[in-house]
């Protein structure tokens, strides 16, 4: 069998960079190809361990870019993808839906366009898309999603990968291009740019400024460590079967008011703070227009099916995630620094 050399996009990014450091590490017999077009979230600091690495290279494409993308395949020649490159932020989706069409919809497109036009003969080469659990829209306080439950996408974000999963979908049925699918709750862990709950609690905490919540901090998030979710791309890539779709997620769900308390607290206590200090910090904002109340994933599939479940706990995984960011403040900094500081303030000064 020929060698793998498998293009990972988005590999700069959050998610996308601890599947790349997982790949690199892990199979060196492989050659893996990082595609990422470096946005505001993506950061090659994320991938020091692995930049030397014989198996690893980096590619600095934007999707939208197709000449460069036919450019990269042939000179990797790429053998299968794992797609993560993406607009990932739902308050970002709110104001530019726009620019979420663009990455999610026409650049997804564009990637199956490459791959199918290269590999010609389909059979043997896997086109990967990891998706959101989000494209099932919102559950009330019972019920979970399933592989079964109907799309139904609330926010632009949801919208966009909703119809980039489609697009994969149609094109395994109507090409028979080899494909699976995951769609995955929500991630926390280090390298997570601070514009999303978590991380942004933990560099306000850390500076002594305001805990924004979202309208009473009722709603629910199903969270998962990232490198749990790595993890399950690394088991679906390898067992999972083509044309199927895999939920994933960690049987974890949290009120955000209680993940902010949760934070606090184990802030005051790493800081050397009295308890209770951080807390005073929250403050309860405008919400989040449309914002969906909660998500729950039945990760049974893929629990039975592949033997994928996660390992950490949530009190465990948010501690080492607090003394990541606690022992990271360069990187802390240098995201936080320039259009950060713009983000933030326009996106939070009237709320
Ligand atoms: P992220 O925003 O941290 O990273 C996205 C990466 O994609 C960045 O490195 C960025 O530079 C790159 N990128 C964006 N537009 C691009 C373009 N046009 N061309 C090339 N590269 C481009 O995202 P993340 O949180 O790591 O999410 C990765 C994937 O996983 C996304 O597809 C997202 O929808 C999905 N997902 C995320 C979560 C989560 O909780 N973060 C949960 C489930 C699924
Ligand atoms: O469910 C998977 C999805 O999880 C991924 O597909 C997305 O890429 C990822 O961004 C995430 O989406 P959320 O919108 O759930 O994540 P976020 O961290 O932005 O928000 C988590 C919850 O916290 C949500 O209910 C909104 C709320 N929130 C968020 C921010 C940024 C606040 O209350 N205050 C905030 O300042």
């Amino acid at each position: 069998m020929s060698k793998k050399s498998i293009l990972i996009t988005g590999g700069a990014g959050f998610i996308g960079s601890h599947v790349v450091k997982l790949f690199v590490q892990k199979y060196p017999e492989y050659h893996i190809v990082n595609l990422d077009c470096l946005t505001y979230a993506g950061n090659l600091e994320n991938l020091r361990e692995v930049e030397d690495s014989k198996n690893y290279s980096f590619e600095k494409v934007d999707l939208l870019d197709t000449v460069a993308l036919a450019t990269v395949f042939e000179k990797h020649t790429v053998t299968d993808v794992i797609h993560l490159a993406a607009e990932s932020h739902v308050d970002r989706s709110i104001s530019d839906p726009l620019a979420f069409v663009q990455t999610n919809v026409i650049g997804t497109v564009n990637l199956l366009n490459i791959s199918k036009q290269y590999w010609k003969d389909l059979e043997g080469h896997l086109f990967y898309h990891v998706s959101t659990d989000e494209v099932y829209g919102s559950l009330g306080e019972d019920g979970f999603f399933t592989e079964q439950t109907p799309y139904d996408p609330q926010s632009p974000y949801s919208a966009s990968k909703a119809s980039s999963d489609h697009f994969v979908r149609a094109y395994a049925n109507t090409y028979g291009m080899q494909t699976v699918i995951s769609n995955c709750s929500n991630n926390y862990g280090p390298n997570q740019f601070p514009e999303k709950l978590i991380p942004l609690c933990i560099h306000n905490i850390k500076n002594n400024k305001p805990l924004p919540i979202y309208g009473k901090g009722e709603n629910i998030r199903d969270w998962l460590f990232v490198v749990d979710h790595a993890k399950a791309i690394d088991t679906v890539f390898h067992t999972g079967k083509s044309g199927e779709t895999y939920n994933i997620g960690g049987f974890n769900e949290w009120k955000n008011i209680d993940i902010v308390r949760l934070l606090c607290d184990q802030m005051d206590e790493k800081l050397g703070q009295e308890k209770g200090t951080s807390q005073r910090l929250i403050t309860f904002v405008k919400d989040r227009a449309g914002h969906d109340m909660r998500y729950a994933i039945d990760a049974s599939k893929i629990q039975k099916e592949l033997g994928w479940e996660p390992s950490l706990q949530f009190e465990e995984g948010i501690s080492k995630t607090i003394d990541w960011y606690l022992s990271n403040e360069d990187w802390l900094g240098n995201v936080t620094s320039g259009n950060y500081q713009k983000y933030y303030s326009d996106h939070y000064q009237d709320r």
